[in-house]
């Protein structure tokens, strides 16, 4: 006879992406995300938008999840939730789900920290990293280099002292013109344009820190003067101009991974977070680990932005551990990890 599976339910609402997800013994059998389009319109998360979007979708999108995964709930083994950080209405409002779900059906609830989430979405498929190895773990609101010495054993190295990554792709969308979120169309235009064309300063911060509120402002300051003389400077050079930013982004990004790696003598070398869906990223990646003799991992497109899949393989492990927390845990907009 087999052994009674291991089926968590996560939950992930840390921002604009409404997400469940069934993960059984570290497999997901099924992730949904229920993405806000209500923010578009307005350039940006709005947050009371955003929490009241999430009550609308947690529960079919919940519903979903467990009957695509073929598991009912009487098998839930346990819930987890994204505790922090994030938007804390948003964070409520799965916080609160995912506490009633756990009381009523009488099973464990696990808080999950949102950035080790992210982290350990390499261990939803294979091939999976051998530790220890560093992640640059960029989101829409964080850039770090973490030290990933055991699933749950995760130091931070560096961060932004400013703007995250993904904030200065948006950022720079925004100013383009473009619709939010602006990173995958930075993207998208800056694959077809010369990264070199345009030159932006490329900040260097102490130790594994990074800074990205100088590129912001030289981006601003080079637009307003090239729209004096040429109103049309950003329509007939947007390909180009994604082109550069993105590249200068990704420039500093790599200083600090390379400087890391090579400090550390760690080889094995992992990118998570919304923005290590962007492909330029990736390429680079991939070039930086041929020439540095570096084993590269990079999550699947579905797994680098919000999910709830990487919270429940957060969660697995931490079930594995024992590592439950109290019915009356509260949320955070703010947390540390490490
Ligand atoms: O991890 P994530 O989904 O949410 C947070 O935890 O913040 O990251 C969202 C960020 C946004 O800034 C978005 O523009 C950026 O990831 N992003 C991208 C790409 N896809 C998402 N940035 C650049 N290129 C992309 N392809
Ligand atoms: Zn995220």
């Amino acid at each position: 006879m087999s052994a009674t599976p291991v089926n968590i339910l996560a939950i992930e609402s840390s921002c604009d992406e409404t997400s469940a997800a069934v993960v059984q013994n570290g497999k997901v059998l099924s992730n949904l995300i229920a993405t806000q389009k209500v923010h578009e319109q307005y350039g940006g998360v709005v947050p009371e938008l955003a929490s009241r979007a999430h009550m609308q979708h947690i529960v079919p999108v919940v519903d979903v999840a467990l009957k695509q995964s073929g598991v009912d709930k009487k098998d839930i083994t346990a819930v987890a939730f994204t505790q922090a950080p994030g938007l804390i209405g948003s964070l409520l409002v799965g916080a609160c789900f995912a506490k009633s779900f756990a009381h009523a059906m009488d099973v464990p609830l696990i808080a999950v920290h949102h950035m080790q989430a992210h982290v350990l979405a390499h261990f939803i498929d294979d091939p999976k990293p051998e530790f220890p190895f560093l992640c640059l773990t960029v989101s829409g609101g964080h850039t770090q280099i973490v030290l990933c010495r055991s699933y749950l054993d995760m130091e931070v190295l560096g961060e932004t002292i400013d703007d995250a990554a993904g904030e200065a792709f948006d950022k720079t969308a925004k100013m383009l013109g473009l619709p939010y979120p602006g990173g995958p169309l930075v993207d998208k235009y800056g694959a077809l344009g010369d990264p070199l064309r345009f030159s932006f300063p490329v900040s260097s911060m102490e130790g594994y820190n990074f800074s990205f509120s100088g590129v912001k402002t030289a981006v601003l300051y080079f637009l307003q003067k090239q729209k004096k003389e040429n109103e049309n400077f950003v329509t007939e050079n947007l390909n180009d101009i994604c082109a550069s930013v993105q590249y200068t982004i990704i420039t500093m990004l790599m200083n600090k991974l390379r400087k890391a790696a090579k400090e550390l003598g760690i080889n094995h070398i992992g990118i998570a977070g919304g923005v290590s869906a962007n492909s330029a990223l990736r390429k680079t990646l991939l070039a930086e680990g041929e020439k540095n003799g570096w084993q590269v991992y990079i999550p699947k497109f579905e797994y680098c932005t919000d999910n709830a899949a990487m919270i429940g393989i957060t969660g697995y492990y931490k079930y594995l551990k024992g590592e439950f927390t109290d019915l009356n845990v509260s949320p955070s907009a703010r947390a540390t990890w490490s």
